[in-house]
């Protein structure tokens, strides 16, 4: 199975995935964790560019397209062989997260945006979508918060630092999403505590692997 996470930035996406990842693994699943972008050595590259607040004057199509070349290398080298392996795979972030930012939040063709995924996912679409619900404001306060009390952690803030206007269109993007795949997505407030957050996670994916 295949299952990703998505949500707004400070949506808690990683504290939820290291929660599934293990309950998943103490109910003896082998399990690989992955992230995009950067979940392979061309990836860790291109978010490094992708992330940078010294990357300035990125063209919205440039940035489309290194999103995608990260896609398509990452299934290739990691999703699908660890599927082959018949592992659970689970990645903080895929396909919907480039309709979401691209797409809604810079405002690029949302059905071309389609066609392009399409290709680099190559048929790795995922079975089960996690989207991590969050006002956006309370989402951007708890990664304002993370990066003061991590003052020299890695310099990746170039989307925290776009407008609370943009962050809006990439949730209500996200929520459009979830209304037309209701089978696949599962939308989950996350605003709430952790551990009512990962029991509505456990749910979700338990009834996707009872399915
Ligand atoms: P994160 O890994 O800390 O969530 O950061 C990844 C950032 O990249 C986040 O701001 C969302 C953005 N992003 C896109 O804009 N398009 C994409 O296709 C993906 C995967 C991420």
């Amino acid at each position: 199975m295949f299952i990703t996470f998505e949500g707004v930035e400070g949506s808690g996406k990683s504290t939820q995935i290291a929660r599934l990842q293990a309950r998943l693994e103490a109910a003896g699943r082998a399990v690989t964790v992955t992230r995009q972008p950067g979940g392979c050595e061309l990836g860790l590259t291109l978010r490094a560019i992708l992330l940078s607040t010294k990357t300035t004057n990125l063209d919205s199509r440039a940035e489309l397209f290194l999103y995608l070349a990260d896609r398509a290398q990452h299934v290739a080298e990691i999703i699908r062989p660890a599927q082959q392996r018949g592992h659970i795979v689970i990645c903080d972030r895929f396909a919907d997260s480039t309709v979401a930012y691209q797409g809604y939040g810079r405002g690029l063709d949302v059905g071309l945006l389609n066609t392009l995924n399409d290709v680099a996912v190559a048929g790795a679409w995922p079975q089960c979508t996690l989207l991590l619900d969050l006002e956006p404001e309370q989402g951007l306060r708890r990664t304002l918060a993370r990066a003061l009390a991590n003052p020299h952690g890695a310099d990746e803030g170039r989307f925290e630092a776009e407008h609370l206007e943009f962050h809006r269109r990439v949730r209500q993007g996200y929520l459009a999403l979830a209304t037309l795949h209701p089978r696949r997505f599962a939308v989950i407030d996350a605003s709430r505590d952790v551990d009512q957050v990962a029991q509505d996670v456990w749910q979700a994916v338990a009834e996707r692997l009872a399915g």
